[in-house]
């Protein structure tokens, strides 16, 4: 890891109602605070969940009090109108989300998002001030074809477009292989870091190095307690977006400490 802080998120997708989410939530916090006063002061990892849509406000109450940061799992790019169905980030905001999962490689291949799409999201969601969490990553015909970089690095041009390096300030980045993604399969450290740096050094040459440095570069895809450690001490894998692990405090809370302990 590097001067960035390392950042913890779970995607809880379509999983624990509302007693279920609070309850998780609150055993999160409850565990986070040992941790960060064992490591002290100079060390600090942000952690982050996304619950369902319908969980949200009832976590952020439940949770006010705590350093535990709430995302969205998805948001519709414009603020209001007649979108049935949808959910801007304004009030994703108004529910106590700060973040928000976009791209997630499940929309994209089970609902038809799009490069543009995901584009859109992305502005509509710093406009309103949310730090989006822009998901990438290759099919595994992708990877055996050899395209992993080149459909990564096109994920994230689609995305940014032409937003300035000071409107991406907040960005975070989440390299996701696809087949890695809820299989047990986990890229190789030395694999992920590759693709990590060439994210970086894409963001270096588009937006300059000090964006560049200042991304938070996120790997998911059945990230656990086991193979926690050996990817976050990656020089270019700055935390983890995780998904199953995320859903138990037995699973989740390894994973925070193996954070602290390469911060
Ligand atoms: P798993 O950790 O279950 O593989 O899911 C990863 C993911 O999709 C997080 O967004």
């Amino acid at each position: 890891m590097s001067a960035r802080v390392p950042f913890i998120a779970g995607n809880w997708k379509l999983h624990h109602n509302i007693p279920a989410a609070v309850a998780l939530a609150g055993q999160i916090v409850d565990a986070m605070e040992p941790l960060a006063r064992a490591a002290g002061p100079s060390k600090t990892v942000e952690v982050c969940i996304a619950p369902v849509a319908t969980a949200l406000y009832a976590v952020a109450q439940s949770v006010a009090e705590s350093e535990l940061l709430l995302a969205g799992q998805n948001c519709h790019h414009e603020p209001q109108g007649a979108f049935t169905g949808e959910v801007s980030p304004a009030l994703l905001r108004d529910a106590g989300a700060s973040h928000c999962i976009i791209g997630h490689s499940e929309r994209r291949a089970l609902f038809g998002e799009t490069d543009a799409a995901i584009a859109l999201k992305l502005r509509a969601l710093l406009e309103a001030g949310l730090v989006p969490i822009l998901c990438v990553g290759e099919t595994l015909e992708q990877r055996d074809a050899g395209e992993t970089e080149g459909v990564v690095i096109a994920q994230l041009r689609g995305a940014l477009g032409d937003l300035s390096a000071s409107a991406l300030a907040t960005l975070i980045v989440a390299y996701e292989p696809v087949w890695a993604i809820g299989t047990g399969r986990t890229a190789s450290p030395a694999d992920a870091q590759a693709v990590h740096a060439a994210i970086r050094a894409e963001l270096a040459a588009s937006h300059g190095d000090s964006l560049a440095q200042a991304v938070r570069v996120l790997y998911g895809g059945s990230v656990k307690a086991s193979n926690a450690a050996e990817l976050l001490s990656q020089p270019d894998i700055d935390g983890a977006l995780v998904g199953g692990a995320s859903l138990s405090s037995e699973l989740f809370v390894p994973i925070i400490a193996a954070a602290y302990a390469v911060a």
